[in-house]
């Protein structure tokens, strides 16, 4: 069986100015570099960087709101187009996003109850009546009690507003939540009832996530997969207890010696990386990590037939 949602080496690229002078040259950014995952259905990949890494960037060409450099995306064996054509607003039923600012992903002019029906009245399904209905069932069965139905969005608390969010995103019946930091605005206690929420609503309706997030302690929570991205790549991808208990790169050694966990030995120390996070706009040629990998100069070392030489490549090899 193929896979829910396929990306095969997905790329975006900005050309940007380096100067404000006009005739200067552009400078390619690479938000995006050859990004490559699957998700199976009613399963949650977490995709986790730090700020600035391609994850929105990842996020908005799986939905097909932004056109690839290059690379494909597929979804429910189906290629996604950015076109704004039938085909793109079909798969879009099938495909919700939730976004990171839930104020500012819902209508101020509407109520809770309004915006979750909207969806329905979009595309045309059911009487109004019966779309009210609809929407009632749903959002009481994310939390929302009755006596919130009727209020405006900014008359809601942060946690409450990401529950209509997500009634919206679910009234289609979509196959994939796209979700972009769904719970970094919320407090540390709304963040666990809004991640609950997330993992029954994929056991009742079998939806798989793409969950992003810059917080590897949330990710690893509702992920059946992790994959961790630098500077527009995936660097390491894997179950999270394996990804956790053995990171294998050094940027995931660094990210995963942050996080507590109670398999970690408690006197292991915490990496720190060193450096600055490089430039997208002038990334580091070969490994984008070098800059950042190993402080410390690299020692000379003997490498056969009365030569030695100085390099973290012979060492490790
Ligand atoms: N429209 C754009 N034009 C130029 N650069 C962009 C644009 N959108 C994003 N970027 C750049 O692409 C990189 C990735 O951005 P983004 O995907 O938003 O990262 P993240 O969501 O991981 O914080 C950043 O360096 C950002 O500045
Ligand atoms: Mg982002």
């Amino acid at each position: 069986m193929s896979a829910l949602l396929a990306v095969d080496d997905l790329a975006r690229r900005y050309a940007l100015r380096s100067s404000s002078w006009p005739w200067s040259r552009p400078l390619t950014l690479r938000a995006v570099d050859g990004v490559s995952f699957r998700i199976e259905q009613g399963k949650t990949l977490g995709l986790v960087g730090e700020s600035g890494c391609g994850k929105s960037t990842t996020a908005r060409l799986v939905l097909g709101l932004l056109p690839p450099s290059s690379g494909s995306v597929r979804f429910e064996d189906q290629p996604v187009s950015s076109r704004r054509d039938a085909q793109w607003r079909a798969l879009r039923r099938r495909m919700q996003m939730v976004y990171q600012d839930p104020l500012g992903a819902l209508d101020r002019r509407l109520t809770a109850l309004e915006q979750v029906c909207e969806p329905l009245a979009v595309f045309g399904e059911g009487l109004p009546a019966e779309r009210r209905e609809r929407a009632r069932e749903l959002m009481a069965s994310v939390g929302l009690p009755r006596h919130l139905f009727e209020r405006y969005p900014h008359e809601l608390s942060g946690g409450q507003r990401q529950r209509v969010v997500l009634a919206r995103a679910l009234i289609l019946g979509p196959a994939l939540l796209v979700c972009d930091e769904p719970v970094s605005a919320l407090d540390v206690s709304v963040q666990a009832q809004v991640i609950n929420l997330l993992q029954q609503i994929q056991q009742r309706d079998g939806v798989a996530f793409l969950f992003i997030s810059h917080d590897l302690k949330v990710v690893r929570h509702v992920s059946h997969e992790v994959a961790v991205m630098y500077l527009g790549r995936i660097v390491e991808q894997g179950p999270p207890q394996e990804l956790l208990s053995r990171p294998a790169h050094p940027y995931t050694q660094a990210l995963v010696s942050a996080v507590p966990t109670p398999w970690r030995d408690k006197s292991a120390e915490r990496i720190v990386l060193q450096g600055d996070p490089p430039n997208p706009l002038s990334a580091p040629a070969g490994c984008s990590f070098h800059p950042r990998c190993r402080q410390q100069a690299p020692a000379l070392i003997d490498i056969g037939g009365g030569r030695k030489a100085a390099c973290h490549l012979l060492a490790s090899s």
